[in-house]
């Protein structure tokens, strides 16, 4: 056995689905999942029922998260075309704003151009307000993180562009795209980007054997997509999750009659960790690229306070055959279920106090802390 001490890890792509979806995660699942999965700060998105759109709404789910979370949980605000930009009175208190403008799950969509300017603009004019410097959060603005697919990615960079906006790019999953952004990031364009352990390890190829479980947005791309990732790794700069639960009924598993619209999504924050340290022990990646990817590059695009005394022990040499019953995610399922991975997540201890261990969460409900956002 060999274990390795790693810092806490954050996850910057997380749906804890509360309030509105609760019986596929709340807070308290969501973030056990995380500590499970050597996270210790989740970023949650805004695709909530109601979506956190307007102050009351960020201010409600910060309330349901400090009643719940067993670790830090920063939250996104986001743009619907009823609100738009609604959210600006306490945009300097979520970590970012998020942009859904290509196809998701959930009522959050912008797709004209008119109002994607818009927030573009508005974003920036709030930012000059605010002096937003996103690796110092003192009173700042986090980026403007889209899903943006396609031809959408080429109208957000040139948004991000004119209007001097930081522009966070979430699952990049296409050669096309990775390319772009690279070609972006040498011009000068203030840009960043994530990947998801999904993009990275299941392709087309996996469809046939996942059925519903491997459908999600972005769905899945070509071998040749995949390898296109990894060619461009040093143009990613976050390791995400898009942990984004839907139970197994949901899915159509089991089910007599396959559902009209499943919805697309797959969890996947305690199962990251384990999928990269098996990468590292293949030759496929360095330690150095996860701590990079998953420490500090988030830290610094979201402007992340740091977590003193806080650590993530692993075995390296453990390996075992992943299995949906060992998960804590409440959907209780994952694509990744039958591989076998090396890298198992033994103790994890955040601010001096150890939160889990033996595969238990032994952290009291609300003990972890809401990032950003001025108690009321
Ligand atoms: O597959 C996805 N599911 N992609 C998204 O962008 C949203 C997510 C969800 O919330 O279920
Ligand atoms: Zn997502």
């Amino acid at each position: 056995m060999t274990t390795l001490r790693l810092p806490g890890r954050v996850d910057a792509h997380v749906h804890s689905r509360e309030p509105g979806y609760t019986h596929k995660e709340d807070f308290y699942s969501g973030t056990a999942a995380a500590l499970a999965g050597g996270v210790t700060v989740v970023l949650d998105m805004p695709n909530t029922i109601p979506p956190t759109a307007t102050p009351e709404r960020l201010a409600e789910k910060a309330r349901l998260a400090a009643a719940k979370a067993v670790c830090d949980v920063g939250l996104f605000v986001g743009a619907t075309t009823t609100y738009a930009d609604a959210y600006l009175p306490v945009a300097t208190q979520a970590c970012a704003v998020k942009i859904y403008v290509s196809d998701t799950f959930g009522s959050l969509r912008i797709d004209t151009l008119s109002l994607l300017h818009q927030l573009f603009r508005t974003w920036a004019e709030t930012a000059q307000g605010t002096g937003y410097r996103t690796h110092d959060r003192a009173g700042g603005l986090g980026p403007i993180t889209v899903h943006a697919e396609d031809l959408m990615l080429s109208a957000c960079l040139a948004l991000a562009d004119l209007y001097h906006v930081p522009l966070h790019i979430a699952h990049v999953s296409r050669r096309s795209e990775i390319e772009l952004i690279r070609k972006a990031k040498e011009h000068g364009i203030n840009v960043t980007c994530e990947v998801t352990p999904h993009h990275l390890f299941l392709s087309t190829d996996d469809l046939g054997r996942l059925g519903n479980l491997g459908d999600m947005r972005p769905r899945l791309g070509t071998p040749d997509d995949v390898a296109a990732l990894w060619e461009n790794l040093a143009y990613v700069d976050i390791f995400a999750t898009d942990h984004a639960p839907h139970t197994l009924q949901e899915k159509g598993v089991g089910a007599a009659e396959a559902p009209a619209n499943p919805p697309p999504g797959v969890p996947g924050v305690e199962t990251m960790l384990p999928l990269l340290l098996t990468a590292v022990h293949q030759g496929r990646l360095t330690l150095q690229d996860i701590v990079g990817r998953c420490i500090n590059n988030p830290r610094r695009i979201y402007g992340l306070p740091e977590q003193p005394e806080t650590w993530v022990d692993v075995d390296v040499d453990a390996s075992f055959v992943l299995t949906n019953k060992q998960l804590l995610t409440r959907v209780g399922w994952s694509p990744f279920a039958g591989m076998n991975l090396v890298g198992r997540i033994q103790e994890v201890v955040l601010r001096g106090v150890r939160v889990y261990g033996d595969g238990q969460i032994l952290a009291e409900p609300g003990s972890g802390r809401v990032l950003f956002v001025q108690p009321e």
